[in-house]
């Protein structure tokens, strides 16, 4: 597993989260960021081309090593400042309000406690800032859900750790971010992993 996850899965993921049809709903996840963002999940940097400019920095938290490397010409394309400060979101080594806003996208699905990552992006963001999130998960129609349960058993293996059936907004709700707004629909592909929850998630103080 070890040669699998450290040095193959980041360039499937790269591959598979670069398309342009998930760069489509990047681009509204970013929108309406600012100021210093922290970014669990960086990953191969997927995200940074959609940054808007009024986003000074970011600071970006990945266990992948390999991910970091094929972040390399999106790093340097691109005129935002990244910090890499961490590799796991439920740990990250940032002082209390410090950011002004968070995104996650595709990611909580894989973080082993998403709780406890929630918790730490309610500690680092700001009250009254935003988490932005674009992440897969749970259907709407309970037979959807029904294959959604029986694929995380593989998917979990595979994916190193990836879910196909969490609630994200649920999640969110319950560890004390309000939704703003949020929509859900399922994208090109096969079901299971299609369904997605796009929207911004404010911190409440
Ligand atoms: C499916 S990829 C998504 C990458 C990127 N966010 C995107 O949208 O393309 C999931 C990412 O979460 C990272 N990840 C896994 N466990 C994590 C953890 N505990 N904390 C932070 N990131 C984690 C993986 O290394 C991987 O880069």
């Amino acid at each position: 597993m070890g040669v699998y996850r450290d040095k193959v899965l980041p360039r499937i993921i790269d591959k598979a989260c670069s398309s342009d049809d998930i760069g489509k709903w990047r681009v509204r996840a970013t929108d309406g960021l600012h100021g210093i963002v922290v970014e669990p999940g960086f990953g191969s940097g997927t995200n940074l081309p959609y940054y808007p400019d009024a986003v000074t920095k970011v600071y970006a938290v990945d266990p992948a090593v390999l991910g970091r490397k094929l972040a390399a010409d999106r790093l340097a394309a691109s005129s935002v400042d990244v910090e890499f400060v961490g590799l796991d979101g439920q740990a990250i080594p940032l002082d209390d309000n410090s950011c002004d806003a968070g995104l996650l996208t595709y990611t909580l699905c894989t973080i082993p406690d998403p709780m406890v990552a929630l918790a730490e992006l309610r500690r680092i963001i700001k009250p009254g800032g935003a988490l932005h999130f674009l992440e897969h998960g749970i259907a709407p129609e309970p037979g959807m859900q029904r294959w959604q349960y029986r694929i995380d058993h593989v998917q979990k293996r595979v994916f190193d750790g990836c879910h196909v059936s969490r609630n994200h907004p649920e999640l969110l709700t319950a560890a004390g971010f309000e939704i703003e707004w949020s929509e859900a629909e399922y994208a090109n592909g096969p079901k299971p992993w299609s369904f997605f929850h796009l929207g911004r998630a404010v911190n409440l103080a």
